[in-house]
């Protein structure tokens, strides 16, 4: 079954209240609803249906009287009063055997819930549709000793407890958890003079990793007060870690649940990347209580309206807490690797789609981070002070609605007077538009022409101009700034933009900050490159010139059998020996593009990819750079050592980053001698990480591995890093038996995703040994991808996006992959989610 954007229909009732009674028990859990229903004044139409699946009923009642409605797969009808009533229902649930982690589930022993998208309706029969807001009351019953549920407390005693949520909420906001669970606790004063109680939530054990996860959340409420002018609205705020988690997390009102890896923090445990995700998915959950949770979608085709804005003030938080530069460059770099390629293949869908099977199926980079990159677009359009005018008039106006893309459109339209008609093509048309650029020089003036090209995508052949926001700079040949940055607003399919009063022709820099999700075809020369480089007084496109410089010289030694270009090692050494730039900075830029990254430009040009090719020549350019910075890299590694205790902060982050980049170089020289001396010493996890994976680069990793092992065995997140790290650093040849070994070892539970992440996630993640020539690759991941869908359909779903890219390969590679999709789709009980998939994937 499709579902379409076009269809919308307002609900027949809406609901006042709501009251719930869980009597928790792994298989036979009691959930006794009681609900007050009004017909909705905007509608006529009085069906009376209730989602619900995997329900087993045992009454309903409609104001007293036991009623038998009708019942299918997916909820029950029955016949409604046009006029308020009160709806009863019991029915029974099987946490214990959830392995979906949707709904009501176990997790270590753990009771805990995930409604978004549409979970609620596996825990009662309910309008499970986020236009259908009511504030809930919950009683628990049960054994365990903490008890939560959204919003406050208000009694409880031996065996049960009992919340109340004053906020009107969809379902899909509702949590529960019920568990042995220890609390770090914080508090936090709103500017407003409330006083918030602050709860981090783990199993007895993890209480020396909740520190860091409360002094994000105290940072994100302050800067949203600071910022955005939003206050928390509760008095008290939870956070709950679970091991089995479906995604990141989820902001549940006043209870938001967290995968533990998005939330647990020790320096001894998690790397400098780890705490800064999770400071960044703090932010996000609290920042989605007024942008998603105050103010939610009406419908799921919406999604972009929460995600979309709330990624977006989650990297301005994180720009703000950190580095706005570094923050940009790494946003940059996952929005091409995860959300270009998804434009770019079967899967592509605009920021906001029109069509759904499974809606789960769409918490995509498209929607979340292509979503933010347009908020980013229309903040740039309209002014910092006007973005936060109309701001405040969304928040005012649509305080407690469900929106729509067109509602927030519409704050922008009255306040700033703009039309965004035009504009409001970002959210339907799906592709990465191409920006192909000319300029000339001529009497002084300098004309840069844009042309703008929107590829077809699925169901959309025909392709409108955009408006793009490009930011320019332009450079004097001497390396001063002539013209500092200045806004080029595109809305034609070409056009020309005027730059006079010059002397002599400038060197451009364009779309700094990266102002558009875009591709730029211009093919600068390597000499202006090296210039940029040098001079861009930007940040983001001085490291984008680097990445480009790299990218040219890896693409010429995989089409042209060139060898590692001199004048790049040359222009690296002099940027990583540069000591006014951030270490962080110099970090970034020495990484080399991903070999997926490579593939999917070389596809673009008409090559066909070698998955083969591109990772000799990614290790060959490695060799070379290596040797090339062999004076400097023992000065550089030693530079760069932190000698104050451990901080997760942007500057010592920076510099372990920076002095790891320089380790996993020398490993390439001295058999790692220095990785092994780093890995003995570590006593933080970044350091112990970055020495492990050195060694496994210079093949002396054996001991370190049995060593790390025997550290971490007790702790599952240490040890998703072991998993991974095997699968990632393996040679091509032997990706397929590290995870035919590592998947036969007792502790790789699939029903974990983290762990099945880990291994399976990392194997799809490795170009050369997914794409091996054997097709081994693909037999493996297919034969997991359904194993897994029996269990966890959801997870599977998300990773079948590993075979997305297969029409980029060689006719051999495609036959193999598409026997691989066509063994999964012929499952007959395959679920709804990977079918939607793999089907799509299959008609590319
Ligand atoms: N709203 C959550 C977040 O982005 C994501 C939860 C999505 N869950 C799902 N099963 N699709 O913060
Ligand atoms: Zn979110």
């Amino acid at each position: 079954q499709t579902f379409y954007l076009a269809d919308y229909q307002p609900p027949a009732y809406l609901i006042e209240d709501v009251t719930l009674t869980f009597r928790l028990s792994p298989r036979a859990t009691r959930v006794l609803s009681r609900i007050h229903f009004v017909p909705n004044p905007d509608t006529s139409d009085r069906t009376f249906f209730l989602h619900g699946e995997q329900l087993t009923l045992i009454s309903a009642k409609i104001d007293g009287h036991e009623i038998t409605p009708t019942l299918t797969d997916t909820g029950l009808t029955a016949e409604a009063p046009d006029a308020p009533f009160t709806w009863e229902a019991e029915v029974e649930i099987s946490p214990e055997t959830n392995t979906a982690l949707e709904g009501l589930y176990m997790s270590n022993g753990m009771y805990c819930t995930q409604c978004e998208a549409e979970g609620f309706r596996k825990i009662t029969y309910y309008p499970d549709r986020p236009d259908v807001m009511a504030p809930f009351s919950v009683r628990i019953e049960g054994e365990q000793p903490i008890l939560l549920s959204n919003g406050n407390p208000t009694a409880s005693g031996k065996g049960w407890a009992e919340w109340h949520d004053p906020w009107p909420k969809p379902a899909y906001l509702f949590a529960l958890v019920a568990g042995d669970l220890r609390a770090t606790t914080g508090s936090f004063t709103t500017r407003s003079g409330r006083d918030v109680t602050l709860n981090l939530w783990v199993r007895p054990g993890d209480e020396d990793k909740t520190a860091f996860g409360l002094q994000a959340l105290i940072d994100s409420m302050k800067w949203d007060e600071d910022v955005y002018g939003r206050e928390y609205d509760l008095d008290l705020f939870n956070i709950v870690a679970v091991s089995d988690f479906n995604m990141g997390a989820m902001e549940n009102k006043g209870l938001n649940i967290f995968n533990s890896s998005a939330v647990l923090a020790s320096p001894e445990t998690a790397t400098d990347a780890n705490f800064e995700r999770i400071e960044g998915i703090i932010a996000h959950e609290y920042f989605h209580n007024w942008t998603g949770n105050r103010i939610t979608c009406r419908d799921w085709f919406q999604l972009c309206l929460k995600e979309g804005l709330t990624v977006f003030r989650d990297q301005q938080f994180t720009s703000d807490m950190r580095s706005a530069s570094v923050k940009r460059i790494s946003d940059v770099l996952m929005l091409r690797a995860r959300q270009f390629r998804e434009d770019a293949g079967p899967l592509a869908h605009p920021v906001r789609p029109e069509q759904f099977q499974e809606i789960n199926n769409f918490y995509t980079a498209t929607i979340y981070e292509k979503g933010a990159e347009v908020i980013g677009m229309l903040k740039r359009l309209v002014g910092d002070r006007d973005y936060y005018r109309a701001l405040d008039v969304y928040f005012q106006r649509h305080d407690g609605h469900a929106c729509t893309i067109e509602d927030w459109l519409q704050v922008f339209e009255d306040t700033t007077g703009r039309d965004l008609s035009q504009f409001k093509r970002w959210y339907s048309q799906a592709g990465t538009p191409l920006l192909h650029v000319e300029d000339s020089f001529e009497d002084g003036t300098y004309t840069l022409t844009f042309r703008q090209e929107t590829r077809p995508t699925p169901g959309q052949p025909d392709k409108a101009p955009l408006v793009i926001p490009i930011a320019v700079g332009l450079l004097s040949p001497d390396g001063t700034e002539v013209v500092p940055t200045t806004l080029c607003e595109m809305s034609a399919a070409t056009q020309s933009f005027t730059f006079d009063g010059l002397t002599e022709k400038p060197i451009p820099s364009i779309l700094r900050e990266f102002s558009a999700p875009v591709i730029l075809t211009r093919q600068a020369s390597n000499a202006e490159r090296a210039f940029l480089l040098a001079h861009d007084t930007d940040p983001f496109n001085k490291w984008e010139a680097g990445r480009a410089l790299a990218k040219d010289v890896l693409i010429h030694m995989i089409t042209d059998g060139n060898a590692p270009d001199s004048a790049y090692l040359d222009a690296l050494k002099a940027m990583v020996s540069d000591e006014s730039l951030d270490p962080a900075f110099r970090a970034l830029a020495i990484a080399l593009p991903s070999q997926d990254d490579i593939a999917q430009t070389l596809h673009a040009s008409g090559v066909v990819p070698d998955p083969m090719a591109i990772h000799n020549a990614s290790k060959t350019l490695r060799q070379a750079t290596a040797e090339h910075l062999a004076d400097i890299l023992p000065d550089l590694y030693a530079a760069n050592q932190v000698h104050e205790a451990y901080q997760p902060n942007a500057d010592q982050s920076g510099k372990r980053a920076l002095a790891g980049a320089a380790l996993s170089l020398i490993a390439r020289l001295d058999g790692g001698k220095q990785a092994q001396a780093q890995y003995d010493a570590a006593d933080n996890m970044t350091q112990q990480l970055s020495a492990l994976s050195a060694l496994l680069l210079a093949d002396a990793g054996t001991d370190a591995l049995a060593a790390f092992e025997a550290q971490w065995k007790d702790d599952r997140l240490v040890m998703d890093k072991w998993f991974s790290l095997q699968v990632m650093m393996a040679k091509p040849d032997d990706v397929a038996d590290v995870v035919t070994r590592l998947t036969a070892r007792p502790d790789f539970d699939m029903r974990n995703p983290n762990r099945f992440r880990a291994v399976i996630g990392a194997l799809g993640g490795h170009l050369a040994g997914f794409h091996h020539p054997s097709g081994k690759g693909y037999e493996l991941m297919a034969d997991w991808l359904i194993k897994l869908d029996a269990l966890n359909p959801q997870t599977t779903a998300r990773m079948s996006s590993a075979f997305d890219t297969w029409k980029r390969f060689d006719e051999d590679r495609q036959q193999m992959i598409r026997a691989q999709l066509e063994r999964i789709m012929a499952r007959e009980t395959l679920s709804r989610d990977t079918s939607e998939m793999v089907g799509r994937i299959l008609a590319a």
